[in-house]
């Protein structure tokens, strides 16, 4: 008899997630470095400086940290402009220590989940535009085709893009991100050149490493109506989705751009995908409102009575885990929880977010949703963009002056469910009694 009432699937993949510029430190030759270095584009002019330090070798601590938690896998990103400094020149260097972090995790028995991707872009690339022109289709495809043919022996789960719709709404959409422009038609042909890159990415790893599984990460967002009984706030919830969660992953299934206001083709990327990952934090309730007009005549809220985290980023909705779940079964492919977490220094919150939103995965895989892996946000606290260092989502806390990790309860609460693949009725009584009524009624 397991211990365990909230019981996962055998094999299940329990793991954290990390991403190139918020750990590794030192990335200078980025876009995101550009960044920090203006004024007022990062909250307290934080810089992510050496970060988690794992360029300086910190990841060994880390994915030490990771293994004896019991998790059995980790998701990590490679950074494009430490591969490629210069649109001529590859970093043989580079390219062996990411072979060292990965088969470093193959040591510690974690299963390599690598995205290619993370948000950030070699300088170079965005002096020529980025993701705005179609030349940067075969620059990514030869990337890919780099780093695939460095690591083929060691990862067969490739993550290519991770969330399109936030690199698009954060840069493109007033959003905080770099190159912090504000024009829709623009972001729409970023996506586009977006979903040909994930699709030449797709095509390039099986044709390099044919048992590979390839997706990208989906930043999902729960967006309910505010009053479900009245049809406009219906339609405007339900548009606001459709362009936000489905514009996207839509194009691998039909090879259409959909994003109702235009409609691009891009017929290679139909088929695209193996598996789907979903970042999933957050949702918001959507009323029809005239005088929204920046928010496409939808205004978004707090769902009433959601928790909310310690900065305000995150209205805790746990049923929206599930939601996306659901909503994802469309797309006939495995799922993966890419991400999922909450930024809370002190650790009061995180455990009941946690089990929480973990129910809510496993009351999916009751139902024989194919979900196979969950991805905590994130093993310690990292560098959080143009939030700086203001939010902390590590199960391990950073000291960054002294690079001192500091150990949050929720390092135990996560490793009892990593090793008991489950959760039990008292890992909720001592970790998060709050919880109780709504886990065990
Ligand atoms: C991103 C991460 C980020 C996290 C928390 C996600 O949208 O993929 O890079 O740290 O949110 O803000």
């Amino acid at each position: 008899m397991p211990k365990t009432s909230i019981h996962f699937p055998a094999g299940f993949l329990w793991g954290t997630a990390t991403a190139s510029h918020q750990v590794e430190g030192g990335n200078t030759n980025n876009n995101w470095y550009q960044w920090e270095m203006t004024e007022g584009k990062i909250k307290n002019g934080d810089r992510s400086g050496l970060t988690c330090n794992w360029w300086g070798g910190k990841w060994k601590d880390d994915l030490d940290r990771a293994a004896e938690a019991h998790q059995n896998s980790h998701r990590m990103s490679i950074e494009w402009s430490r591969v490629q400094p210069s649109p001529d020149r590859w970093d043989e260097d580079a390219l062996e220590y990411y072979r060292q972090i990965i088969r470093g995790m193959i040591d510690r028995k974690l299963v390599p989940m690598v995205t290619l991707h993370h948000f950030s872009d070699p300088l170079w690339l965005m002096e020529m535009g980025a993701w705005e022109t179609d030349a940067v289709v075969p620059y990514f495809q030869r990337y890919v085709e780099k780093v695939v043919g460095a690591l083929k022996d060691t990862v067969k789960l490739w993550v290519t893009i991770n969330e399109p719709n936030v690199y698009v709404w954060g840069g493109y959409m007033g959003g905080g991100f770099p190159p912090g422009k504000n024009d829709m038609n623009l972001g729409l042909q970023v996506l586009a050149n977006m979903v040909r890159g994930h699709a030449v990415a797709y095509k390039t790893i099986h044709a390099v490493q044919p048992d590979a599984r390839v997706g990208f990460a989906l930043n999902y967002r729960d967006l309910q109506p505010a009053r479900p009984g009245f049809p406009p706030d219906v339609w405007m919830a339900n548009l606001q989705a459709k362009i936000y969660n489905e514009t996207f992953v839509g194009a691998l299934k039909t090879g259409k751009l959909d994003a109702v206001f235009k409609k691009i083709s891009i017929p290679e990327a139909m088929g695209t995908q193996d598996y789907l990952g979903i970042n999933y934090y957050t949702g918001d309730l959507v009323k029809f409102d005239l005088t929204a007009a920046g928010e496409m005549f939808g205004r978004r809220s707090t769902p009433p009575g959601a928790v909310m985290s310690e900065t305000g980023f995150i209205a805790s909705v746990p049923d929206g885990m599930f939601r996306a779940l659901h909503w994802a079964r469309r797309y006939n492919v495995p799922l993966m929880v890419t991400e999922n977490g909450v930024e809370d220094s002190e650790d009061k919150f995180r455990p009941r977010y946690l089990m929480e939103h973990l129910e809510q995965v496993w009351r999916a895989a009751n139902y024989n949703y194919r979900v196979e892996g969950y991805y905590l946000w994130s093993l310690v606290d990292n560098f959080e963009w143009e939030r700086g260092w203001t939010q902390r989502f590590g199960l391990w806390g950073l000291d960054l002056e002294t690079q001192a990790r500091i150990r949050r309860p929720s390092v135990d609460l996560y490793a009892a469910i990593c090793l008991e693949n489950g959760i039990s009725k008292d890992m909720v009584e001592r970790w998060a009694p709050e919880s109780l009524e709504r886990l065990y009624p």
